[in-house]
């Protein structure tokens, strides 16, 4: 089995793809971000990587996302450079700065990046972004060559709340975007025989009130008019009403893929 075509097609059918684009969108890049600060994201991820860094490493972390990584990595590393391709999610990172100049964002999706203009970083990281890349090959190559010393790549496995929900409005099979397997299997048919350990985080799912619930999984799952009284049912009975907003707590695996050079 040729796993990079596996990969792809993973890619092109996932049934999560059009949520993809609520990244670029401003209200949700904000939601993304007050659910991080719920569930004590990265916690244990972020301990496991910062074992690794030095006053002297330069960073490079691909889909940075609003900072989870980047912000508190800039305050171990000598420089973090941030790459992520949209300006809603970048914009809340910068905000977040807070006067640390070691940080460079670079607004473009990883595909985009040429390699000689980037350079090279001791440590490549990329949490959760690697999903929408059809051609994982080349982003693969480009991230190793660009890796002196360490490269890190960590791909959660989706949560139970979201295979539910899917399966309770979709009446279809859900189909999933491409998992740590494939990765795994694409980076050792590239001779590379990746390390690979599991890290458990908590996810919080929160919203200030059942409005915002409903209209973000109604976008979420791309669902018609008309379905919005049984989304409000359903999230009613998942969720919990705690200090002023909802809540539905669960744990997430987390496969994190590194490769010491
Ligand atoms: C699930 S978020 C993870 C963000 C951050 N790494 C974290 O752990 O919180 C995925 C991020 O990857 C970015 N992304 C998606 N496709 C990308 C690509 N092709 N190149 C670089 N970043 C990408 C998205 O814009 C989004 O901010």
């Amino acid at each position: 089995m040729y796993w990079a075509r596996q990969w792809s097609k993973a890619v092109t059918n996932a049934s999560s793809r059009k949520g993809w684009e609520l990244f670029f969108n401003h209200d949700f890049a904000h939601w993304y971000d007050v659910q991080l600060k719920h569930s004590n994201y990265p916690g244990a991820l972020l301990e496991m990587i910062k074992r690794h860094l030095s006053t002297e490493t330069s960073l490079l972390d691909i889909g940075a996302g609003t900072g989870a990584f980047a912000i508190p990595m800039a305050r171990v590393a000598n420089k973090v450079t941030a790459v992520e391709p949209s300006l809603a999610m970048a914009k809340i990172l910068l905000g977040k700065m807070n006067g640390q100049k070691n940080i460079h964002v670079v607004n473009q999706y990883w595909e985009d990046i040429k390699a000689d203009e980037m350079g090279p970083h001791d440590m490549v990281l990329a949490v959760n972004a690697l999903y929408r890349i059809t051609d994982i090959v080349s982003a693969l190559k480009k991230m190793i060559a660009l890796s002196r010393k360490h490269l890190f790549i960590i791909m959660s496995c989706k949560s139970s709340f979201y295979h539910d929900i899917w399966h309770a409005f979709k009446k279809r099979a859900y189909s999933g975007p491409p998992s740590f397997l494939h990765l795994y299997n694409v980076l050792c048919q590239l001779g590379i025989f990746a390390n690979i350990e599991w890290v458990k985080t908590k996810t919080n799912h929160v919203y200030a009130d059942m409005d915002q619930a409903v209209n973000y999984w109604q976008s979420r799952l791309n669902l018609g008019p008309g379905k919005e009284n049984s989304l409000r049912a359903y999230l009613e009975k998942k969720l919990v009403a705690e200090h002023g907003a909802l809540f539905f707590a669960e744990q997430v695996s987390n496969a994190v893929i590194w490769v010491k050079k």
